[in-house]
C-alpha cells in the first residue's frame, strides 16, 4: 500500500543535507518511491497524506555500537576504565541473561526514533529479543578469547553462534563479527575471526584504543593488565599484539570496518584505520563514565568518518542516540551548527553507509525507515537540526522498513 506523509521540515540527510519545507516523502511497501513539497506528491499520487504540523521528518536514527546482552542497568563502577571492567567479568555472566530488560530497552530506544542498531553479542542470549523485535538488526557475533588451552572451545562456540544467527538472516537481520579487542583476543582466533567475516561479507566491529590502560598494555606489557593477567589467566605475561601489528590484520580485510572508541589513538593510527570502508564509532557518554577522554569528533571526523553510538547501559544510562548528540554538541569543541550537522548525519547517513544498509538518507529507492520527531516552532526556525537536537523528547512516529512502529509514551522524568 502506497503512504503519503509529510511535515514542517523534511530533514533529508541526503548528499546536499535538503531540508525541505513542509516536505512530504511517498512510500510503497518497504521503499522511498519520492521525496518533495507535500502538497505536489498528494497532486501527483492523488491519495490522502499524513502531515505532521511542527515536526520534522528524518531517517529513522541508526545506533551503530550497542550491546543489548547489558540492559539490565547493573551499577558496574565507574571513574575509571580498569575498575569498570573488572565489575564486569566479576558480574556478567549472571547480568546478560535477563531478557525481560532486553525487551525494554528495545522499545525505548524505538521511543526514541531508533530504527537500526548494530549489536554486539558475546553470548548469544540477545538473539530471541532481537529476532522478535521490529527493529532493523546488524547482529555482530563476538568474539573473545585470551586462552591458547581453550581457542577450540571458543572457536567452536563462536562458529555456532554464526550459525545460530543465520538462521534468522533475513531482509531486516543481518550477520556481522566482532572481535572484542586487542587486549582480550589472541592472534589465532583474530585471524580465524576475520577470515570468517572475509568469506562470508560479514562486516566487521572491534573495540580499539579505548582506554590508556589499554594503550599502555599495548605498548609496554605492563600497568593494568599485568596485574588482570595474573588473576584472570596466569599464562598471559604480556600484550599479543602491539598496535600497528594488531592493525595489519585489517590490511587485507575487503569489507565493512567499525573500530569502536579510539580515544587513545595517534593521528598516524587514525590515518591507518582510514581505508575505503570503515569508520570510526564514538561513544562519548561511555567514554565519560569510565573516566576516559573523549574523542576529538570534529577533527577526526576529517581523516575517518565518525559515528556517534551510545555503547551499552553498562557503561550508560541511556540508549537514546537524542540525548547522545546533545550531550556531545555540548561537551566536544566545536562550532555549533557545523557540529550539530555533523553529529545528525552520524546517526543517519554516515552510520548507514558504515553498516552497509540501504537506509540513512530520504531518497527515492531507499528504505523506508523513517521517524517524526515534534520540535516547537520548527517552522521558524532556520537551524533545524540544531532544534531537533536541543528540542525532541521522543519520536512521535517511527516506520521500519515502510511498517508503522507503535510508540509507546512515556514520561521521561
Ligand atoms: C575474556 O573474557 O576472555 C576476557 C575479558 C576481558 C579481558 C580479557 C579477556
Ligand atoms: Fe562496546
Amino acid at each position: 500500500m502506497m503512504s503519503i506523509i509529510g511535515a514542517s521540515k523534511v530533514i533529508t540527510c541526503n548528499e546536499n543535507n535538503d531540508i525541505i519545507n513542509d516536505g512530504g516523502i511517498v512510500f510503497e511497501d518497504k521503499c522511498i518511491i519520492e521525496v518533495g513539497v507535500f502538497n505536489d506528491l498528494i497532486q501527483k499520487y492523488k491519495i490522502q497524506g499524513n502531515f505532521f504540523d511542527e515536526c520534522c521528518i528524518t531517517p529513522a536514527l541508526i545506533n551503530a555500537h550497542t550491546h543489548i546482552e547489558f540492559s539490565s542497568s547493573f551499577p558496574y563502577n565507574l571513574g575509571s576504565f580498569s575498575q569498570w571492567l573488572s565489575s564486569i567479568i566479576a558480574h556478567r555472566q549472571e547480568e546478560m541473561t535477563k531478557k525481560e530488560c532486553m525487551y525494554k530497552v528495545i522499545n525505548l530506544m524505538q521511543q526514541n526514533g531508533i530504527g537500526t542498531i548494530g549489536a554486539i553479542s558475546s553470548q548469544g542470549f540477545d538473539l530471541q529479543p532481537l529476532v522478535q523485535s521490529s527493529l532493523r538488526v546488524v547482529y555482530f557475533n563476538e568474539i573473545i578469547g585470551s586462552s591458547e588451552e581453550n581457542q577450540n572451545f571458543i572457536y567452536k562456540n563462536f562458529l555456532q553462534r554464526i550459525e545460530d544467527s543465520l538462521k534468522y538472516q533475513s531482509h531486516r537481520f543481518s550477520i556481522g563479527i566482532a572481535i572484542h579487542s586487542p587486549y582480550s583476543v589472541i592472534p589465532s582466533l583474530i585471524t580465524q575471526a576475520i577470515t570468517q567475516a572475509q568469506n562470508n561479507n560479514f562486516p566487521l566491529s572491534v573495540h580499539f584504543l579505548e582506554s590508556a590502560e589499554e594503550r599502555e598494555w599495548l605498548e609496554n606489557s605492563c600497568g593494568f593488565f599485568k596485574e588482570f593477567y595474573k588473576k584472570f589467566n596466569l599464562q598471559v605475561t604480556q600484550s599479543f599484539h602491539n598496535i600497528n601489528g594488531f592493525l595489519q590484520y585489517f590490511d587485507n580485510f575487503n569489507g565493512k570496518i567499525l573500530f569502536v572508541h579510539a580515544t587513545h589513538a595517534r593521528e598516524h593510527e587514525l590515518y591507518r584505520m582510514a581505508k575505503k570502508d570503515s569508520a570510526l564509532v564514538s561513544c562519548p557518554v561511555s567514554n565519560r563514565l569510565l573516566g576516559g577522554r573523549m574523542l576529538d569528533f570534529k577533527k577526526v571526523n576529517h581523516i575517518l568518518p565518525c559515528i556517534l553510538a551510545t555503547d551499552s547501559l553498562a557503561s550508560h544510562y541511556s540508549l537514546s542516540l537524542l540525548e547522545e548528540m546533545k550531550i556531545a554538541l555540548f561537551s566536544f569543541n566545536a562550532p555549533l551548527l557545523s557540529l550539530a550537522q555533523e553529529l545528525f548525519l552520524s546517526v543517519t547517513q554516515k552510520a548507514g553507509q558504515a553498516l552497509g544498509l540501504n537506509i540513512g538518507m530520504l531518497n527515492a529507492g531507499m528504505l523506508a525507515d523513517i521517524a517524526v520527531f515534534h520540535v516547537p516552532f520548527i517552522k521558524q526556525s532556520c537551524n533545524e537540526i540544531l532544534s531537533l537536537i536541543l528540542q525532541a523528547k521522543q519520536a512521535q512516529n517511527l516506520w521500519i522498513d515502510g511498517v508503522p512502529i507503535p510508540i509507546e509514551r512515556y514520561n521521561y522524568e
